[in-house]
C-alpha cells in the first residue's frame, strides 16, 4: 500500500480528463495535477523546449513526494517520455500513447484513423507503436492544430468547435474510410460528444481513458495501491485563468478542489 498522490501532468487542461477516468476507475487514489496553461499548447513547440518544459512539471511533481507520474500528454509522451524516464528512475512514469495502441490492436483494429497536435503527428509516434504490434495496420493521421486552442478557450460546444472539426476531418475521414479513430489529445475528450455526432460510425478510443489501465498495472505489480488516504487532490494551473477553473468545475462537480497557481522557474 502506498498512500502518496500520483502526479499528473498536461500542457493545460485537456489531462483533467485523465483524472476524472482515474477516479471513476480508482476511487481510493489521490492526485497532484499540473497544468502548464501559461505555455500551453505543447503541440506547436519544438521537441527541445518540450522536454525542457515537462522536465520543470515533472521535477516539480517528484519533489512534491508523489509515487508515480502520468504524462496525460500525447505531445509530451511522444516527445519526451523516454527522456524523462531516463532522468526520473526513481518513479515510475507513463505516457498516453503506449496504453492506448494496446487497446487498439487488441481490439483487431485493421484501419485506424489517429488525430492529434502537430506535434504528435509529427513524431508519428502513433503510427510507429501501431506497427510494431501489427505490421499490417493501416494507420491514417491528422493533425488539428487549432482544436486545442479552442478548448483551452472554453469553446467546446460551439458552432465554430463544429466548423473547426469539420474543416479537419470532412475530407479525412471520407477519403481514408477507416472505422476506429484515436483521439490522440488528452483534451479531446471533452469535443467526443460533437465527433460522434458529425461521424456517428466511428469507434473511439481515449487515450485519456486507457492511460488509466496501465496505471492500474504498474500499481499492481508495485503493490502501491492507496487506500484509506486522508490527502486532498491538489490542482495547480501555471496561469489560473478562469477557463481552467470552469473547466475543472465541471469535470469534478460535487468534488472538494480547490485551483492553486503552479510556479514555475525560468
Ligand atoms: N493535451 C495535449 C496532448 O494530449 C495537448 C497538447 C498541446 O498543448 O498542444 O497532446
Amino acid at each position: 500500500m502506498d498512500n502518496r498522490p500520483i502526479g499528473i501532468l498536461d500542457s493545460g487542461l485537456g489531462g483533467l480528463t485523465s483524472v476524472w477516468e482515474l477516479h471513476k476507475e480508482l476511487p481510493e487514489e489521490r492526485v497532484i495535477y499540473y497544468g502548464d496553461t501559461a505555455r500551453t499548447p505543447y503541440g506547436s513547440k519544438s521537441p527541445e523546449t518540450i522536454v525542457k518544459f515537462a522536465d520543470q512539471l515533472v521535477s516539480k511533481l517528484i519533489a512534491g513526494n508523489t509515487k508515480m507520474i502520468i504524462v496525460a500528454c500525447n505531445t509530451i509522451t511522444a516527445w519526451a517520455l523516454d527522456e524523462l524516464r531516463k532522468r526520473h528512475p526513481e518513479v515510475p512514469i507513463i505516457g498516453v500513447i503506449g496504453p492506448t495502441v494496446r487497446k487498439v490492436v487488441a481490439g483487431g483494429s485493421a484501419k485506424v484513423g489517429v488525430i492529434a497536435t502537430k506535434g504528435t503527428i509529427g513524431s508519428d509516434m502513433y503510427g510507429k507503436s501501431l506497427r510494431e504490434l501489427n505490421p499490417s495496420i493501416e494507420v491514417y493521421s491528422k493533425a488539428c492544430p487549432a482544436i486545442v486552442p479552442l478548448i483551452e478557450e472554453g469553446l467546446t460546444d460551439t458552432d465554430i468547435m463544429e466548423l473547426t472539426i469539420k474543416h479537419y476531418m470532412d475530407d479525412f475521414v471520407s477519403a481514408e474510410d477507416f472505422e476506429d479513430l484515436i483521439l490522440g489529445c488528452t483534451h479531446y475528450p471533452l469535443i467526443s460528444a460533437q465527433i460522434e455526432k458529425l461521424y456517428p460510425h466511428l469507434r473511439l478510443y481515449s487515450s485519456s481513458a486507457e492511460v488509466v489501465e496501465q496505471a492500474r498495472e504498474v500499481m499492481r505489480e508495485r503493490d502501491i495501491f492507496a487506500s484509506g488516504s486522508e490527502f486532498t487532490d491538489r490542482y495547480y494551473a501555471s496561469d489560473l485563468s478562469e477557463n481552467f477553473i470552469n473547466m475543472t468545475e465541471k469535470l469534478f462537480e460535487g468534488k472538494d478542489f480547490k485551483v492553486r497557481l503552479l510556479k514555475l522557474e525560468e
